[in-house]
């Protein structure tokens, strides 16, 4: 799995990432199972991974066979704890793992050093940051652009091979850094999936994230929390479909 694999494949499901933020594994098999076939990648994040335990992505890779595995960990912490829970994390065979780039190059490169072939995605600015939540960090921190454009370089400079980004960022990094890295995108709002009391703040559309040069759209409660999931992915690959001219 590489991000050009993901870019040839000509199936817009390929882009498409669910998270499985729900508490529990029936809810979780279920979902993975009407969604099969509709998502590329089934994302396990921290309160089901808590809540089930490793064994949950075994059980995932049973009832949706066809779908990557993407542990969303988000791991920050001192190199060695990083290394040694990514040397953990390589048994579950996951294709994609987050650590925060906030955590420094000397933490990303213990994590790559552990993954096996996961590819590890440094994780920028958090979209449900906006400019005055940064604002009382650090002046870098002012401008999300700056801020994600510098961690995004600490995260491929230690071997990171993608980026969780803002797609209002996108376009910057893709400039930037070229084709290479997998841009993978969450805060992605369907004009028709709007959600209520949202925390995501620096949002984008399917049409506008693709445009700017993502690889894979995160997206949860507009198909989560629609009448019918199933239906809500179809719509949204239909929007993959239409972006990409595919
Ligand atoms: O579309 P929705 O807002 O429901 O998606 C929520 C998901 O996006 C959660 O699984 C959260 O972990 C993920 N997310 C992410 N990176 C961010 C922000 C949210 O992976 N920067």
């Amino acid at each position: 799995m590489n991000a050009r694999s993901i870019r040839d494949s000509g199936n817009p499901a390929t882009r498409l990432v669910f998270p499985l933020d729900v508490p529990d594994r029936a809810r979780a098999l279920s979902l993975a199972k009407a969604l099969a076939g509709k998502v590329g990648f089934l994302k396990v994040g921290l309160e089901l991974f808590v809540a089930e335990g490793p064994g949950l992505l075994g059980d995932l890779r049973g009832a949706a066979p066809d779908c990557g595995l993407f542990l969303d960990l988000k791991l920050h912490d001192i190199p060695a704890t990083v290394g040694k829970a990514m040397e953990a994390a390589r048994n579950l065979s996951a294709d994609l793992v987050t650590v925060h780039a906030q955590g420094g190059p000397e933490m990303m490169r213990a994590a790559v050093g552990a993954a096996g072939g996961a590819v590890v995605l440094g994780v920028t600015v958090l979209t449900s940051l906006d400019p005055s939540s940064l604002a009382e960090l650090t002046d870098e921190c002012r401008r999300p652009g700056l801020y994600a454009a510098s961690l995004a370089q600490r995260a491929l400079d230690s071997g990171c091979g993608g980026l969780v980004c803002s797609s209002l960022e996108t376009a910057g990094l893709r400039d930037r850094f070229g084709p290479g890295p997998l841009l993978v995108n969450p805060g992605i709002r369907p004009s028709w999936g709007q959600v209520r009391d949202d925390d995501q703040k620096r949002v984008g559309t399917v049409g506008s994230a693709l445009s700017a040069g993502a690889d894979l759209l995160v997206i949860g409660r507009p198909i989560r929390e629609a009448p019918s999931p199933a239906e809500a992915a179809d719509r949204v690959l239909g929007e993959i479909s239409q972006a990409l001219r595919l």
